[in-house]
């Protein structure tokens, strides 16, 4: 009974979090995406749910089911979601970017479905905003957390992303093994952060290690 009565760590806490790929695309039919399922950012919303804050979910198009007891916005692009990420960035305590964004996005997007031409077909690609980088830029009190999908230099990749997106902490996983990450129902990841030593999570489930991880942004803030 007396857990009844136990403070949870994340109450009257903001935590707002982003999850699954986004989609850019070329004309009516047809898009740019990647394989994320969502899992660890929807894992991340539940045990940030159940640590008791007020949750924001961010999600790209997901086979997942979403969690109850949470406000979820669904987008498309990576501009959409740039734009709900920071609707309410403000008021949170900790965000999360754990989407995979999609780094590129055509130059021009066709109103029409585009019919077959002679010959290759030429898309040009430009740049999408880094939302990390621009939630970075407009940080105040808010603890910053992003992703590192690596296949090679782990830990310097993540090094210099901590520091190019002003992130306070950077999670950083090997997706060159096919048997965790993306679509897995299991991660494996370390943490780098601003000042703290790297915490190594061995490989476990999203669902734990959602809640592990959780703890460790918890401690983070004031
Ligand atoms: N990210 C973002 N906006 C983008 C691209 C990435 O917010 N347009 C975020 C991701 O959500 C993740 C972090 O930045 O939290 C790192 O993403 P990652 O793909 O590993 O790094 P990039 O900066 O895109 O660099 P690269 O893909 O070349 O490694
Ligand atoms: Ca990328």
């Amino acid at each position: 009974l007396s857990g009844l009565f136990q403070p949870k760590p994340l109450a009257n806490r903001h935590v707002l979090i982003s999850a699954g790929p986004t989609v850019e695309r070329i004309d009516p039919v047809r898009y740019l995406t990647n394989d994320s399922s969502g899992k660890m950012g929807i894992a991340l919303a539940e045990a940030a749910r159940d640590a008791g804050a007020t949750v924001t979910l961010v999600h790209g198009p997901v086979r997942e089911a979403l969690p109850t007891g949470i406000t979820t916005k669904a987008v498309e692009s990576g501009d959409e979601m740039l734009e709900a990420m920071l609707a309410d960035y403000d008021k949170q305590d900790l965000v999360i970017m754990a989407a995979a964004v999609a780094d590129y996005r055509p130059t021009v997007r066709y109103d029409r479905k585009q019919k077959k031409i002679d010959g290759p077909l030429r898309i040009e690609l430009e740049e999408t905003t880094d939302i990390l980088r621009t939630l970075g830029e407009r940080k105040t009190n808010q603890i910053l957390v992003g992703f590192a999908a690596e296949t090679e230099n782990l830990e310097k990749h993540a090094q210099q992303k901590l520091i190019r997106k002003q992130a306070d902490f950077i999670v950083a996983n090997d997706v060159s093994r096919a048997d965790i990450g993306f679509s897995s129902d299991e991660n494996q990841v370390t943490v780098y952060g601003n000042n703290h030593p790297a915490v190594h999570y061995d490989q476990q489930s999203k669902t734990r290690l959602a809640a592990a991880l959780i703890e460790q942004f918890t401690e983070a803030l004031q």
